[in-house]
């Protein structure tokens, strides 16, 4: 039989992050000393734990792009198609790199047209000319400038290219970009065929971004979300992306357990999975799926969620993450957690490290920034941008991700809103940055591992959190804490 008395008897306390503070520790460290580089999945570090949600008023390339320079990682939302996605992965990948392998190309016999076309739509300045795979010219902006666009490629490229051997070194590829006065030096093996590019831009972008999280060709790291039952969307993204986001409202569950199985069997991007919110959601994750790269944890949190409001099911994100960094320990599992949801400060993210995170997941914060794609209008004499959940009706009307929730017919899980304008996301990291390296200060830990051993919560009462918060005093509208 049941035992109901029980249920309430023992029943769990389900913690917010509303409810606790970190408490202060004994420190030795300088907070602008402390590190943050944490990994984003078992294979991919992150300078700063910040990650973006994958939603359509959140992640596409540009805050994606923004996101990975800055040191933390963006996932880009799949309420689009396929290629669409593809798309916004191969922008963000082609956004710099130290060498670039897959080179856009062009023959000597298309026409100007062709190549400006070209060029306008890869976002490019220039394009080797290739003949069977030999560089034969280059064509870039300069030549172009004024051109007749009925002229073929080979009478405008500039025929005496200069080209480096494969394998040279950043360093003396700038040297010869330096003393030809060029701008992009392609690469080519010992049969003169083309084998990479290294340009002047990407260089630059290097030194501009030391902080930036790249994978191993120095490309932008970049992650895409999937759903569990599009194993297309899995196996073409997999190809582009180095992080694939199994994007479900409630992962826990048999179905989802079992298409997941073929995904991770057949990618070689790092899996993540989730969202679960349990001790046994973590434990059913570890023993029974192969190659788990991350787990993203927390289930009604969200600032647009409604999940928790219609349905009464939910598991705060500071109390899924405690849940499944148990778990994670007690199996030795080492699988990198993401909290995600309810996100609102560095503070916040400090409490969802403390509890055993990895890094934190944002939709809110980041909705603000400008590299976001929802709408900018200005109300009232002030700027907010468009912020939808993914389960709120118009996001749903797109149809891509619906099966993200539960597919009872009708039922919205989320809203639609307006948030208050931010600038750029560069900005909001340094904010979070400082307010998460203040915390672990606070907590007297040099780095996240530190944090997980030292630091100790408390429990505010409700009246508490309002002397926790600025109190007795007017505040000037504007004063930033409204
Ligand atoms: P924040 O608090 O940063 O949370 O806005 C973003 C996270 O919220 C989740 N999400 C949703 N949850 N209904 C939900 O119940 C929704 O419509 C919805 N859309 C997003 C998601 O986990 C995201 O990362």
């Amino acid at each position: 039989m049941p035992e109901f008395l029980n249920k309430i008897k023992n029943i769990e306390m389900a913690i917010t992050f509303r409810d606790v503070i970190l408490l202060p520790g004994w420190s030795e460290v300088d907070p602008k000393e402390v590190e943050v580089k944490t990994k984003a999945t078992k294979n991919y570090f992150i300078n700063v734990p910040f990650i973006s949600s994958p939603m359509d008023t959140v992640t596409e390339s540009e805050m994606a792009i923004a996101l990975a320079r800055q040191g933390g990682l963006g996932i880009l939302h799949r309420n689009c198609s396929i290629q669409e996605q593809i798309e916004m992965a191969e922008k963000v990948k082609r956004a710099e790199a130290t060498i670039i392998k897959d080179v856009y190309t062009i023959s000597p016999e298309e026409s100007i047209a062709t190549a400006l076309k070209i060029m306008k739509e890869k976002s490019i300045s220039g394009l080797p000319v290739v003949e069977d795979g030999k560089v034969v010219g280059i064509l870039t902006g300069r030549d172009v400038r004024f051109a007749d666009l009925s002229l073929k490629v080979k009478d405008l490229m500039t025929k005496n290219v200069i080209t480096a051997p494969y394998g040279i070194s950043i360093e003396e590829a700038k040297e010869i970009l330096h003393k030809h006065r060029i701008e992009k030096l392609p690469l080519v093996d010992e049969n003169g065929k083309l084998k990479g590019l290294i340009t002047v831009k990407d260089i630059l972008l290097r030194g501009r971004f030391p902080n930036a999280s790249r994978d191993g060709e120095g490309k932008l790291l970049c992650g895409a979300a999937i759903s569990p039952f599009d194993f297309e969307r899995a196996e073409k993204l997999d190809k582009v992306v180095d992080i694939l986001v199994i994007d479900v409202a409630h992962f826990h569950n048999s179905k989802v357990f079992n298409a997941t199985k073929k995904i991770l069997l057949n990618v070689s991007a790092d899996v993540v999975v989730g969202n679960i919110g349990t001790y046994k959601a973590a434990e059913d994750v570890i023993t029974k799926l192969d190659k788990v790269a991350g787990l993203r944890v927390g289930i009604g949190s969200g600032s647009i969620c409604t999940t928790t409001e219609v349905t009464k099911a939910g598991a705060p994100t500071l109390y899924a993450t405690a849940q499944a960094a148990e778990a994670v320990k007690d199996y030795n599992a080492k699988i990198p957690i993401i909290a995600d949801g309810g996100i609102r400060s560095g503070g916040d993210a400090a409490l969802a490290l403390a509890l055993g995170a990895s890094a934190v997941m944002i939709g809110n914060l980041f909705a603000r920034c400008k590299e976001a794609p929802g709408t900018l209008v200005a109300i009232g004499g002030r700027y907010y941008k468009q912020y939808r959940g993914m389960g709120s009706p118009s996001a749903m009307a797109k149809r891509f991700s619906i099966d993200r929730y539960s597919g009872a017919k009708g039922l919205a899980e989320g809203v639609e809103g307006w948030v208050p304008y931010k600038g750029e996301a560069e900005t909001l990291i340094q904010e979070l940055k400082a307010g998460l390296q203040a915390a672990m200060g606070y907590a007297g830990a040099r780095n996240i591992q530190d944090l997980w051993e030292k630091a100790k919560l408390a429990v505010l009462t409700s009246l508490g959190a309002q002397e926790a918060s600025p109190h007795d005093v007017l505040l000037p509208k504007g004063a930033g804490l409204e």
